[in-house]
């Protein structure tokens, strides 16, 4: 019986020897060690040899045993690193390779000019307002002193939804929402798409922006509607802009204006760029109506405030030497990478 235990010994470490596969090694512990194993065969047979020479047997037995359980544990964990030492190799990571790059994109020129001119008027104190694209009509035109006989009210040039709703065709509608939501003082500026019917073309298109600036408060003149906008054109066109004020008519402000800087191209003498004007109009302004702060709940006899809107697009179109409105819109990537 000693043989025996010693023969199952070495023929079990030779089979595991040979093992490549962690289930090979299950096969060999039932093998020897399961219930219908070889050595619990042996064990069984304990009772045909005399009882002196049990216990040493016993002994042997289960010697014979751990030897066993052991090496296959030893196998297991030789074959679990080898296994862990592939699968490193083949996941194997060159930190020091270059990465791909991935094209995250550009902003949209209109977005460029934008957050820089409100950054300007963020500087001098002024926060953002918005205000729905789909306005209504009551908003858009009449608290605007805006009349029913108006032409920009004619169907001809504006989008309607019903009688009472719209698309907005200007922000000024923001500054109604503000001036009925918002105590004076208030110092806003409201960017934001505006619509009219328009026909598509080079300057022209029934979708564009506009950013309208408001404020309002004790004592506000025309003074400060120039020098806020003198500081605007500086920071936008440099420090040597020169401006100018035109007398123009906006229902919604009295007295209103039209301002232009010169021709930064020619520097007044007149040029292609603007169209041999020497100047080129930036934007529509004014001193808040009487009427629009009464529509809004303010006392024009405590309160006075200006405003002004202007129109993006044309301002990108001089600052990056665009000469097609249309090109805003297409998405062609050709354009919108150049930025
Ligand atoms: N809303 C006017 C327009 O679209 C511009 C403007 C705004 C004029 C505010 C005066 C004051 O032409």
């Amino acid at each position: 019986m000693k043989e025996q235990l010693e023969a199952i010994r070495k023929a079990a470490e030779k089979e595991l020897s040979a093992v490549k596969l962690p289930s090979e090694l299950e096969n060999i512990r039932v093998k020897y060690l399961g219930k219908k194993g070889e050595l619990t065969a042996i064990l069984k047979k304990m009772g045909t040899i005399p009882p002196e020479e049990r216990p040493a047997i016993g002994v042997l037995a289960n010697e014979a045993r751990k030897f066993i359980e052991q090496k296959i544990e030893e196998y297991g964990a030789k074959l679990k690193a080898h296994e862990t030492q592939i699968k490193l190799q083949k996941e194997r990571l060159d930190v020091t390779v270059p990465g791909k790059r991935h094209k995250i994109g550009n902003r949209h020129p209109l977005t460029i000019v934008l957050d820089e001119i409100k950054d300007v008027f963020i500087g001098m104190g002024f926060s953002i307002a918005t205000g729905p694209e789909i306005e209504f009509v009551k908003y858009n035109f009449d608290a605007l002193n805006t009349p029913q006989n108006h032409p920009a009210r004619d169907p001809q040039d504006t989008f309607y939804v019903d009688d009472e709703i719209l698309l907005r065709t200007q922000t000024s509608p923001v500054q109604i929402r503000v001036m009925t939501s918002q105590k004076p003082p208030i110092r806003i500026i409201a960017p934001g798409r505006v619509y009219r019917s328009d026909a598509i073309d080079g300057t022209h298109s029934p979708l564009f922006h506009q950013i309208e600036g408001l404020v309002v408060d004790k004592g506000i003149t025309m003074a400060d509607l120039k020098g806020t906008l003198d500081s605007f054109a500086k920071a936008v066109y440099g420090d040597d802009a020169v401006l100018r004020f035109r007398p123009h008519h906006f229902p919604f402000t009295e007295p209103s204006c039209e301002m232009d800087t010169m021709c930064f191209v020619c520097h007044g003498k007149g040029c292609r760029l603007c169209k041999g004007e020497g100047w080129i109009e930036i934007l529509g302004a004014g001193m808040v109506h009487p009427n629009v702060l009464r529509n809004c709940g303010i006392d024009p006899e405590v309160y006075s405030g200006f405003a002004f809107g202007l129109g993006l697009e044309r301002l990108v179109m001089l600052r990056f030497g665009i000469d097609d409105m249309r090109l805003f819109f297409e998405n062609d990537l050709r354009f919108l990478s150049q930025f």
